[in-house]
């Protein structure tokens, strides 16, 4: 694919190969860690608007940023446009240069309250969410998936309103609700979405190595690709994509993700977070099965770092 600045809004990224936002996974250190190996821009996972409008610290601290991170993006979800625009515009935001409003996710705990991807089938209420939003004078971006229903198709005309709305960008994931995360990819759905519009549309969904990136561009013509799974299993699939150079060095990566989450996190806790992220580094593996169940008791980082160096080093990895 070919590699050039994506600009939003006021905001021009540097490149077009992003991180999407991953519950659970896309902290301040695992978007470091990615942005250092190529991706141009990474979104923290998404926060209750809610949440933050309660002054929940749980929901705060997820918005913790890094100073590498000199375009910032954060991912809310909410249903209520006042709540929303009020978070838009509180402190906990306000280090963000683009809020990326998720109106695709599909659990049922954020679908059945009207929120997440249950807002592609409420264009009345996901327009005034967006359009409120953009009254706070933050640069708002829009992550949807082709609809709710795989037979019923709407990314193009949910993506007119976005733009309509005052949405500077959207990301299109390639399924619907009812597919969840797997199952085929609607390039055509994606490539309508891409001609519906003059905002940029981001291409998102089953992109794994530099080919499925090649393939999705060439297929639906997007402005760039947003990697999510691929890069929780291989980050490095960033280098790979944009065409860097590197040291395929898991262990390295683990160590720095622990050492930069020390700065916000008790050791017990990252020790027992980092569990599922040390997992997917391990896929595929010699002797990975076996380290996992030794990570799935590990309190303590280093006892988790000493699992991962016996494990990297017999798969002859340079540590
Ligand atoms: C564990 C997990 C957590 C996710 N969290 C979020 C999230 O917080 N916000 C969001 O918009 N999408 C979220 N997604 C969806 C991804 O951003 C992405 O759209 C989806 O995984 C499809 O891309 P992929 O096939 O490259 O993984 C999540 C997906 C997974 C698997």
């Amino acid at each position: 694919m070919e590699l050039r600045p994506v600009k939003i809004g006021n905001v021009t990224v540097p490149g077009n190969v992003f991180l999407a936002p991953l519950a659970g996974f896309t902290d301040h250190a695992f978007r470091e860690i990615c942005l250092s190996l190529g991706a141009a821009l990474c979104f923290t996972e998404m926060v209750s608007c809610k949440g933050l409008m309660y002054r929940n610290e749980n929901t705060a601290v997820l918005l913790k940023t890094s100073d590498k991170e000199t375009i910032k993006a954060a991912q809310i979800f909410g249903s209520e446009p006042d709540v929303m625009r009020a978070a838009c515009e509180s402190e906990y935001l306000s280090p963000f240069d683009i809020i990326d409003i998720n109106m695709g996710c599909p659990v049922p705990k954020l679908f059945n309250n009207g929120e997440g991807s249950a807002l592609m089938e409420n264009m009345p209420l996901a327009e005034k969410i967006i359009s409120e939003c953009v009254k706070s004078g933050k640069t708002v971006t829009v992550k949807l998936r082709t609809g709710v229903k795989e037979e019923k198709p709407v990314a193009a005309e949910f993506a007119r309103m976005c733009e309509g709305a005052g949405a500077s960008l959207v990301t299109v994931h390639g399924r619907a609700r009812s597919a969840y995360y797997s199952g085929a990819v609607n390039f055509a759905e994606i490539a309508r979405t891409k001609n519906a519009v003059n905002i940029p549309v981001m291409a998102n969904g089953g992109i794994f190595c530099k080919e499925d990136a090649d393939e999705m561009i060439r297929l639906t013509g997007c402005d760039g690709v947003t990697v999510a799974r691929g890069a929780l299993y291989n980050p490095f699939i960033f280098c790979e994509i944009s065409g860097k150079s590197h040291k395929k060095d898991f262990f390295e990566i683990l160590v720095r993700q622990i050492d930069l989450l020390k700065t916000t996190y008790p050791d017990e806790w990252i020790a027992r977070n980092m569990r599922k992220q040390a997992a997917c580094y391990l896929k595929g593996v010699r002797g990975g099965k076996q380290a996992k169940v030794k990570l799935l008791s590990c309190n303590s980082t280093d006892e988790m770092k000493e699992i991962a160096r016996e494990v990297f080093r017999a798969e002859n990895f340079d540590v």
